[in-house]
């Protein structure tokens, strides 16, 4: 090798491992690999490494420990970029928003904003309420971590294997038992076990619909499916959902009179964001509607056990006889969001089609969490658990809701659900969301403003506020912030 070919191997590699220290992919104070073994893992030689690791101590970002190797120094603020995750300041937002009209079938475009919107509410430094999430520290991760400690070898040995592309047949046996009652018929062969109720809502769109196809949308509507419809090159009617009756089934009627549409999603139980919960002589006309145009419902379920109701709410499920409704849900509101574990009841219809394209999009679910949550269940304590969860859940959300309502006062209209965390505040100064979420965020607080549960421009003056965090001092006093925001920022 010449001697120019050698400079340019090892500036090459100081300058990859000087940019890694550089965005703190290699912290301060670890150890950087030895140069034996990048000589050997890189094919380099001893030479080329020894010398990029020179150039790195000159340039102040490593520095060799005498008998141990080269660790990386710590790094001066105007050096190294602190992680964060990727937030834009909220002044670098543009917030222009296309108004549609909401009626008629449009195409859907998420606005650029929304991306940045989103990642703001998952910064750890700030008070989280704009998440839907229950705090981890109300989840059952103790019970979780036993389970997980009790595998045996033998047992870890077998979930190293594939799951059935179905899903794990312990799991759904034990999903399948707990529908007794309110899903008649349901057996575990039934469903199928998918990746959160995200992959079963795209697994039911992909069934029902295809590229330029119309969507019945409630509306306001979880802003999580906004972009699996954008991808999907679907277009969207928003039908007006209502905090007691839910969907409007004449507004409904009239666009399935005008239009073809391919499917309507809905989550009858406690919707995203405003906690509505849908009759049961509403759930009754809505599957009778769906049967006269023979359209397929998709029927988010997600919320539907965070029921502080007598009785469990019912779904649109138990009301089909003639297999149209497709029911999505999953643990995420109860248990593990991070198991990623949901499930989808496709009904004969469209059993085959959607195994199909599960086996397509992802194979399987992970065999482990599967596992765990088989025998979560099967321990018998869940019914138990999910009733004290359900009685925090309601006490958490009457905090909430008493704050806001003291401390943000006139001025706004806000739900009081029963069921679910959520609560969707009208501000009737007509303050901005997106502004409101602007100076929140300065303030280290992060809400969720209304636009993004749109897709023509709707709820501009709408924010929504997650209880799933334990109300604290600090919550107080943010929403007393808050309240202040809405009220500056009201439009006379
Ligand atoms: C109504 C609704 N549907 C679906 C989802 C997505 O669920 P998962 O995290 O299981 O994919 C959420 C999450 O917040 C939701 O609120």
């Amino acid at each position: 090798m010449n001697q120019l070919d050698n400079q340019f191997l090892y500036t090459n590699l100081a300058r990859e491992l000087g940019e890694k220290i550089k965005n703190n992919t290699f912290k301060t104070g670890e150890k950087l690999p030895s140069i034996r073994s990048l000589h050997q893992k890189l094919s380099l030689s001893i030479s080329t490494v020894y010398k990029a690791y020179i150039e790195l101590e000159k340039q102040g970002l490593i520095e060799a420990k005498p008998k141990s190797g080269y660790y990386v120094k710590h790094q001066s603020r105007t050096c190294a970029i602190a992680y964060q995750p990727d937030v834009d300041s909220p002044q670098k937002l543009d917030f222009s928003i296309p108004s549609t009209d909401a009626l008629s079938p449009h195409r859907i475009s998420i606005p650029s904003y929304v991306n940045q919107v989103l990642k703001a509410a998952h910064r750890p430094d700030f008070l989280q309420l704009g998440t839907a999430m229950i705090s981890p520290e109300i989840l059952p991760f103790r019970q979780l971590s036993k389970i997980m400690k009790d595998f045996s070898q033998k047992e870890m040995r077998s979930i190293l294997s594939y799951s059935l592309t179905q899903g794990d047949i312990e799991l759904r046996r034990q999903l399948s038992l707990r529908s007794t009652g309110f899903l008649k018929q349901i057996g575990a062969n039934d469903l199928i076990i998918t990746n959160g109720c995200t992959e079963a809502l795209m697994l039911a769109l992909r069934a029902t619909a295809k590229e330029g196809d119309i969507i019945a949308l409630e509306s306001p509507a979880f802003y999580g499916i906004l972009p699996l419809l954008e991808d999907l090159g679907l277009y969207a009617i928003e039908i007006p959902n209502d905090p007691v009756n839910g969907l409007n089934l004449e507004i409904l009627e009239d666009a399935l009179q005008k239009h073809r549409i391919s499917a309507c999603l809905v989550t009858p139980n406690f919707s995203n964001p405003l906690g509505s919960l849908m009759p049961d002589a509403h759930k009754q006309k809505l599957v009778q509607l769906a049967n006269r145009f023979d359209m397929p419902i998709i029927e988010d379920n997600i919320n539907t056990e965070l029921f502080y109701t007598q009785k469990r709410p019912s779904l649109l499920k138990a009301f089909d006889r003639n297999n149209l409704v497709i029911t999505c849900t999953s643990f995420s509101k109860t248990v593990a969001p991070g198991y990623r574990i949901g499930w989808i009841i496709p009904g004969p219809n469209f059993m085959e089609r959607i195994l199909k394209l599960k086996a397509a999009i992802s194979v399987s679910n992970s065999t482990l969490d599967q596992q765990i949550m088989a025998r979560f269940m099967s321990l018998g304590n869940y019914d138990r658990y999910l009733r004290s969860l359900r009685s925090k859940m309601q006490k958490q959300v009457r905090e909430y809701h008493s704050a806001i309502k003291s401390k943000i006062r006139n001025g706004i209209k806000i739900n009081n659900p029963a069921g679910g965390i959520l609560l969707w505040i009208e501000m009737l100064n007509g303050a901005d969301g997106l502004e409101v979420y602007q100076t929140a965020l300065e303030n280290k607080i992060s809400i969720l403003p209304g636009t993004i549960f749109s897709t023509s421009g709707k709820f501009r003056n709408f924010i929504r506020i997650g209880c799933g965090y334990p109300f604290s001092k600090k919550t107080e006093n943010a929403i007393d912030l808050l309240g202040s925001i809405i009220r500056d920022l009201g439009k006379g």
